[in-house]
């Protein structure tokens, strides 16, 4: 079995306790449960806080493996700290045993489907700017901001410059998906592509080489399905392409 939902920024609880998700009491290890980016298990400073350890923990001792894209809410120093193994025919990070971060451009066979991964997106909720604790005028700038409505962001803090794909990321996933013929069973995204994010949020979010990116992913792949998150809706925007936020749903 593979379930789906959209992002989770670290809120747990709700969507997965037994009676959210009652499906969890016949699945196993070899059963999925897909999180398109906004994760936000990977977030605090420093390393694992109590809370996290918590919920990373709980995880693995469910009845089924988790596995996620990257958003643009993750804690991406730390992400990219865990270690890098081989699952499933492409890279992961392994936060732990059936914990695992699908990272960029990666093809995987799961339960008998193929499933092109690509993480990130561009935060648009940083209107008010960016900071740089290295600043010498941060606290001003803060204490400046703070007062005003616009959100803003810390660089390393609350915002890494990793949440949108390099060139290399994207070649990566290029060569894997030339490796297959260019034909997957679904995609998983955090964004999505330049048109699609065009008529779900208008001029609400700019494009950008990851959307520009996607849309050639649109054009030339073949796939019978393309989940993705960061717009926080649940929507059936085509007949192949589905936006998903809080709801769960099963795919396979
Ligand atoms: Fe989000």
């Amino acid at each position: 079995m593979i379930y789906i939902t959209g992002d989770t920024h670290g809120e747990f609880a709700r969507r997965f306790n037994t009676e959210a998700f009652p499906e969890q009491k016949e699945m196993t290890k070899d059963d999925y449960v897909i999180i398109c980016g906004d994760f936000g298990g990977v977030w605090d400073i420093g390393w694992e806080s109590k809370n996290e350890k918590y919920w990373l923990d709980w995880f693995e001792g469910r009845n089924y493996t988790l596995l996620f894209v990257d958003g643009n809410h993750e804690n991406y120093d730390r992400l990219y700290g865990y270690p890098v193994k081989e699952w499933h025919g492409g890279k992961v990070h392994e936060l732990r045993e059936h914990v695992l971060h699908l990272m960029r451009g990666q093809v995987f066979e799961i339960d008998g489907k193929r499933i092109f991964a690509f993480g990130g997106a561009s935060s648009h909720d940083i209107t008010g700017g960016l900071l740089d604790t290295d600043d010498p005028d941060f606290k001003k700038k803060k204490k400046e901001l703070d007062r005003g409505y616009l959100p803003y962001r810390i660089r390393h803090l609350s915002w890494w410059e990793q949440e949108l794909a390099n060139e290399e990321e994207m070649e990566e996933g290029r060569k894997n998906l030339r490796a297959c013929d260019y034909t997957v069973d679904y995609i998983v995204t955090h964004c999505c592509s330049t048109g699609t994010q065009a008529m779900i949020a208008g001029n609400r979010c700019k494009p950008d080489r990851e959307t520009d990116y996607l849309e050639f992913i649109k054009n030339y792949a073949n796939y019978k399905k393309w989940f993705f998150g960061h717009y926080h809706d649940n929507q059936n925007v085509s007949e192949k392409e589905i936006l998903l936020y809080e709801q769960l749903i099963r795919v396979s």
